[in-house]
């Protein structure tokens, strides 16, 4: 393919080393429609005839075939999917296959193709992401107005409602979602036309190759299109972020299914036993979920540091932009459905849930009594927090403190303050939107709903 000026064929070594189809031969779909429309824009610039374009779409058509059917036959001197492709094509019509290449270089092709791999897989995600979503929705739909402990630092915080908690972990995922698309925009840029470094010097229309390839717009400098891999680094990122929001979903998943939490029971079908301990139900879709992290992490890493310090243009170090990308579209497309799957069929125990709520959570509540008797909410809580060392002392709840000592504590408080300790009472308060009284909830539901329906 460049033999030209070569006396010495490549070692045997430095071939595996340079080799890339083993790895780039999953873009064959995008190589081959790529491929299509270039050759269509060359009939159009009249560098081939009608009749040979049509040779090389009919000849495309069939190595694309060979490829869906898995009888492509690899050779060992395919170095990427782009000197395969063409191989094969030769093959199979013969020498005007040569004419295929003609203005294009692998440079801007792998960048065409590669874009056009991520647009493709960034659907695959936006969808996987929405399916959680959905997931969690359904659940938050289910649990009404149940109510649970919100923790903080992992200490009993305040009650909410479970459905609160759940689309917490929803609006996350809504996030990765609205980045997902912003990377959208960016990825379905073309950087074909752009030649090896300088563009091509055919009358090539790169807007009508651009809409042929479902792409938005053209890259507007040849140097920066076939060196650009920053859509890669934000799909990375996203997928990085996604998997932290994952894993953080399955740290509370994790503890909340232990013993001592109670607070969700996790399906058969998504946990394993152990090989030792009859007793154990190990919640390891959640704890990979949590480990994927990792290597999404990682894989971002991975990318940044082979972009980083690049001279201009093409530098064969962008050969390593791909297997981190396929990595990590690969992992997130097999956890998402996963973590659906598992958030779907966990069995949360309301009646757990709410049995964990004492009463000491609600020591805000009382100093929001005291304020609204027109206290200063500093001194407030400060009367509070000796009520709570009194509690403590006695060893009894907050709230079995006989009244008078209430009445003692603070002149503002009076016989009422003792309705306080109605965990209900607490959540409905809080009703601004956002916020985990039934209505607002109720309200965040709707919302939810709305991005459902959205695309
Ligand atoms: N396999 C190469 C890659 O993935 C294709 C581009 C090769 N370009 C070149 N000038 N050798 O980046």
């Amino acid at each position: 393919m460049w033999g030209g000026r070569f006396d010495e064929s490549i070692d045997a070594l430095m071939a595996r080393f340079n080799h890339s189809f083993r790895f780039d031969q999953r873009m064959w779909r995008e190589d081959i429609r790529g491929s299509m429309a270039w050759a269509r824009q060359l009939a159009q610039a009249g560098v081939i005839s009608a009749e040979e374009r049509d040779t090389l779409l009919a000849g495309l058509e069939a190595v694309f075939a060979e490829f869906a059917d898995g009888r492509f036959e690899a050779r060992p001197s395919d170095e990427d999917i782009h000197t395969a492709v063409e191989r094969r094509l030769g093959e199979l019509v013969g020498p005007v296959a040569g004419k295929l290449h003609t203005g294009r270089s692998r440079n801007d092709q792998v960048a065409t193709d590669v874009r056009l791999w991520t647009m493709g897989a960034i659907q695959r995600i936006d969808d996987g992401v929405r399916a959680l979503q959905q997931a969690l929705l359904t659940q938050a739909e289910a649990a009404g107005d149940a109510l649970m402990p919100g923790y903080t630092h992992l200490q009993r915080a305040q009650p909410v409602l479970l459905a609160h908690w759940l689309l917490s972990h929803f609006w996350s995922l809504q996030r990765d979602r609205e980045r997902l698309a912003d990377c959208a925009k960016r990825t379905a840029v073309l950087p074909l036309g752009s030649g090896a470094i300088a563009g091509t010097p055919l009358a090539i229309d790169r807007q009508a190759l651009a809409a042929d390839l479902g792409m938005a717009a053209i890259s507007p400098n040849s140097m920066d299109a076939v060196s650009d891999r920053d859509f890669i680094a934000e799909f990375l990122f996203c997928a990085a972020l996604i998997g932290v929001h994952l894993s953080r979903l399955a740290e509370d998943m994790i503890i909340y299914s232990s013993a001592e939490f109670g607070f969700v029971t996790l399906a058969d079908a998504y946990s394993t036993g152990s090989s030792l301990m009859p007793q154990k139900k190990n919640p390891d879709s959640f704890e990979l979920l949590r480990g994927k992290a990792g290597r999404l992490i990682g894989d971002l890493a991975t990318l940044l540091i082979v972009l980083k310090g690049l001279p201009s243009a093409y530098n064969k170090d962008l050969q390593e932009d791909k297997e981190p990308l396929f990595d990590a579209a690969d992992t997130l497309e097999l956890a998402l459905p996963v973590a659906a799957g598992a958030v779907a069929t966990a069995r949360f125990r309301y009646e757990r849930m709410r049995a964990a709520l004492d009463d000491a959570m609600l020591a805000t509540d009382v100093a929001d009594y005291l304020v609204a008797r027109g206290v200063p909410f500093r001194e407030a809580h400060h009367v509070v927090g000796r009520l709570v060392r009194e509690a403590e002392q006695r060893g009894v709840a907050l709230s079995a403190l006989p009244l008078d000592v209430f009445l003692a504590a603070h002149p503002a408080c009076g016989a009422d303050v003792l309705q306080v300790f109605n965990v209900d009472r607490s959540v409905a308060q809080r009703r601004v939107p956002g916020a985990t009284a039934p209505e607002a909830v109720h309200e965040q539901i709707v919302q939810a709903r709305r991005c459902m329906t959205e695309r």
